[in-house]
């Protein structure tokens, strides 16, 4: 490509990461941009194999159908990472960031080695200019790092470098990118900057409103998507903190979230209170802020933003122990259905999950844990266990006795003490709570970590049922 202007009839487009973020949102482009080349690149065989499988790699409702309508027409999924950047006009760049367990920022600052290495790559393989897209949520200035690297790197090839941070949540990534609330593009604000920019808009104007893409420079873009995220996670913390009071107090927080949402300067969503935030996101892009306040010197502002994921750990610890506290103080060998183990419903990611935190909890008090959940195997929430938690054979050699996963939610149940919802999958509301009662010990406890069972029907039938920000003594 001689410059950065171009149309975008027979414009390749390629993808770095072939992840959560990067498969549904190369989806959805090439969908809209037939006109476009585009490919998905990943360092897994494994992974990409899935892609061009009929069972993606990642469940995301409706998706599956729309990459069959698309795939091998103008998407494509391969491991060929060198020779599809060399031919494309724009690469994104879609790999994963997880937080930093060691060295300076260890557990706040997010390692962006991998971002570094697709720009070491980038610079080998571009023969003419490129427009360098990070996707991937970042620490702030990590265009600028990347565009370092690539320079120092390259020779007369010229390459912008686009901040375009993906807002899609897992679970409703289709409708999320087919109708974005908006599409932010960040750029340098010169000629060069602009005319990738103008070409990225381009790009999304396919088939998003243009009012709705927005154009920046980078560094107000980057900040942008932690900020967002910052914000969404601090609402369900704040709801959440309310939640112990309303314990403590018998008001109810779903009555108080009704009422304080519909102040529309307030609105009504992400007040749902919970037994805690997970995902891959919401705790790691905090994180990320609350490292950069601290490098800024801007302590009081990096305490505050930090306090939403205080209260995040602190609801998780205050439902475990609670469940403790409800049956007699001991779950020593008592045996517990586990309903849900992935971060919320209708995906099977168990990153930063809350599920996994309450059961190290109760794990640590040696219960005996029945896992039921759609979408999660057995395999990942090991690796959640072990990567988030360090929890494994090795720290707790009796793990894979005391917990399983069994998906038969009866048979989970049967000759247990609690059951505990997790995730606030659908199917959860459906099940037989009669023919659950009767298979277990008395009494019986419900821990409902989501609020999405009928409370009143449960007492009914002779639970002990204990849910967020509620009492059960208000239906007596
Ligand atoms: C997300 C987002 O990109 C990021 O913004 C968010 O903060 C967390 O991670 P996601 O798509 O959810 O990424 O990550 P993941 O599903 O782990 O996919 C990343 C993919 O990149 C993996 O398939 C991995 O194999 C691939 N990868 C990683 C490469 O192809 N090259 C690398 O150098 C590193
Ligand atoms: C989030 C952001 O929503 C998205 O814009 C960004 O791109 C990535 O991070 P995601 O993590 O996929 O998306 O899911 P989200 O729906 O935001 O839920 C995050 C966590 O908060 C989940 O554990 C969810 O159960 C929890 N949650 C959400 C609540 O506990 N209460 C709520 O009211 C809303």
């Amino acid at each position: 490509m001689a410059s950065f202007t171009k149309s975008l009839d027979g414009l390749k487009i390629c993808c770095i990461g072939a992840g959560y973020v990067g498969g549904p949102t190369m989806t959805i482009l090439a969908e809209h941009c037939p006109q476009v080349r585009v490919c998905v690149v990943d360092i897994s065989q494994p992974r990409i194999d899935q892609w061009n499988s009929s069972d993606l790699p990642i469940y995301e409702p409706g998706l599956q159908e729309i990459v069959e309508s698309v795939r091998g027409k103008n998407l494509f999924f391969s491991t060929d990472v060198e020779g599809e950047i060399a031919q494309a006009d724009i690469i994104f760049v879609a790999v994963n960031t997880p937080t930093k367990t060691y060295g300076i920022g260890s557990g706040s600052a997010s390692n962006v080695k991998n971002i570094e290495l697709c720009a070491r790559t980038i610079a080998k393989c571009a023969k003419d200019s490129k427009i360098i897209v990070e996707k991937s949520t970042v620490p702030v200035e990590t265009a600028s790092a990347l565009k370092r690297v690539l320079l120092a790197n390259s020779k007369n090839v010229k390459f912008q470098v686009l901040s375009n941070p993906e807002f899609l949540a897992e679970g409703t990534a289709v409708r999320d990118l087919e109708d974005p609330s908006r599409v932010l593009i960040g750029g340098d604000q010169n000629e060069d900057g602009l005319a990738a920019i103008a070409l990225l808009v381009e790009v999304y104007a396919q088939w998003v409103p243009r009012d709705k893409i927005l154009t920046t420079n980078v560094w107000s873009s980057e900040l942008s998507k932690l900020v967002a995220n910052a914000y969404l996670a601090q609402r369900i913390s704040s709801i959440n903190s309310i939640s112990a009071l309303c314990e403590a107090t018998k008001a109810d927080v779903n009555e108080v979230a009704r009422a304080v949402g519909t102040d529309r300067r307030i609105g009504s969503a992400f007040l749902r209170a919970s037994v805690g935030f997970g995902g891959s996101c919401f705790q790691k892009d905090i994180l990320n802020l609350v490292y950069l306040c601290e490098s800024f010197g801007l302590p009081e502002v990096a305490a505050y933003w930090r306090s939403v994921i205080t209260m995040n750990d602190y609801q998780k610890e205050r439902f475990a122990k609670k469940m403790v506290r409800s049956m007699f103080n001991s779950i020593t060998g008592k045996q517990i259905a586990m309903f849900g183990f992935a971060f919320k419903k209708d995906t099977g990611d168990t990153r930063e999950t809350a599920a996994a935190y309450v059961c190290k909890y109760l794990l640590e008090e040696r219960a005996k844990i029945n896992v039921s959940d759609p979408k999660v195997t057995e395999e990942d929430m090991f690796l959640e266990f072990h990567y988030t938690l360090g929890l494994d054979e090795k720290t707790m050699p009796e793990l894979k006795s005391l917990i399983k996963i069994n998906n038969d939610p009866y048979e989970a149940a049967k000759g247990a003490h609690a059951i505990a919802v997790m995730t606030e999958w659908d199917e959860f509301k459906n099940y037989d709570y009669q023919k659950l009662y009767d298979g277990m010990l008395k009494p019986a406890f419900i821990f409902d970590g989501r609020n999405i069972l009928d409370h009143k029907k449960l007492i009914d039938i002779g639970f002990e049922v204990h849910a967020i920000g509620k009492t059960f003594e208000m239906y007596q």
